[in-house]
């Protein structure tokens, strides 16, 4: 796969998509973010492909939406096109398992784009915020909804209003990321990260992914209930037969893609 704003590799039953914008510290564009619908749409179609990495570069993830872009945008420009929805939402449609790595600025709609990964790993380089009010608007992908129900209303509204950054120890305190490492180790952990979970029945970590997701839509005796329904039909896949019988005869479950 070729594109003019992503680089891409794979290893193994692991993806890797690498925000490439390094001039605009991967500044987010209309391109990009169609390029990575793309990118993420493939390798959710790819039976060989079991977990998807997102990352940026060393010095940002994405440092938000690009503001050449759009500096001189009207409403007629932005509303009737649903400027950013359209397209920036695509990986809440991938049903694999999505790990982002974040290393340096994370920042206004690369925070909202990271919030959509389904958890974070952090270099200890990792500065996360929603500046868009020093720009003189509102996040636009989420960061207003997101960001309260991931690190609390207090935290959120603080970051939101007062445009200040995290750095990586504050993001896990508060949630918003599950480990930080030495930068020089981010892609190895993500790496190792995601190949543990490539390894898992790509059937049950998608039933795991909605179900988790689904607990931020629905009640809780629903999503109890919509969890059930999942955790009985796992009995129908080959996945638990060996998951299963590996475990009682002592050996290790090889679900290959099952
Ligand atoms: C376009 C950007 C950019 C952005 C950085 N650059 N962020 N270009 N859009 N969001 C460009 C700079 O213009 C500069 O280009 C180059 O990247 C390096 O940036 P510097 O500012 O020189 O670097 P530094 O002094 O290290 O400061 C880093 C920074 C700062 C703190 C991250 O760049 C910054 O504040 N960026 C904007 C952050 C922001 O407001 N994000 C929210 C955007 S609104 P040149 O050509 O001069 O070298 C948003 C809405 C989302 O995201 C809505 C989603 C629906």
């Amino acid at each position: 796969m070729e594109y003019a704003d992503l680089l891409i590799e794979t290893y193994g039953r692991v993806a890797v998509i690498r925000l490439n914008r390094p001039k605009a510290l991967n500044a987010l564009n209309d391109n990009m973010m169609n390029e990575l619908g793309d990118a993420l749409y493939k390798f959710d179609a790819d039976k060989n492909i079991g977990c998807i990495v997102l990352t940026g570069s060393e010095k940002a993830f994405a440092a938000g939406a690009d503001i050449a872009a759009m500096a001189e945008y009207t409403y007629a420009d932005t509303y009737p096109d649903n400027y950013i929805g359209r397209n920036w939402e695509h990986i809440l449609n991938v049903r694999k398992p999505v790990i982002g790595a974040v290393a340096g600025f994370c920042l206004g709609g690369g925070c909202e784009l990271a919030m959509m990964c389904d958890f974070l790993i952090a270099a200890d380089s990792a500065r996360f915020g929603q500046p868009e009010i020093k720009v003189g608007v509102t996040p636009g992908a989420g960061g207003t909804q997101r960001l309260p129900r991931t690190i609390g209303k207090a935290k959120a509204m603080d970051l939101l209003l007062t445009a200040r950054m995290i750095d990586a120890a504050e993001a896990e305190r508060t949630g918003l990321v599950s480990r930080v490492v030495p930068a020089d180790k981010l892609m190895e952990e993500a790496l190792a990260a995601a190949t543990v979970v490539a390894s898992m029945s790509v059937t049950v970590a998608m039933a795991i992914k909605d179900s988790v997701n689904r607990a931020f839509e629905t009640t809780l005796t629903e999503g109890v209930r919509y969890e059930r329904r999942y955790f009985h039909a796992a009995f129908g896949t080959p996945a638990q037969k060996e998951g299963m019988s590996a475990f009682l005869a002592k050996r290790a479950a090889k679900f290959d893609g099952l």
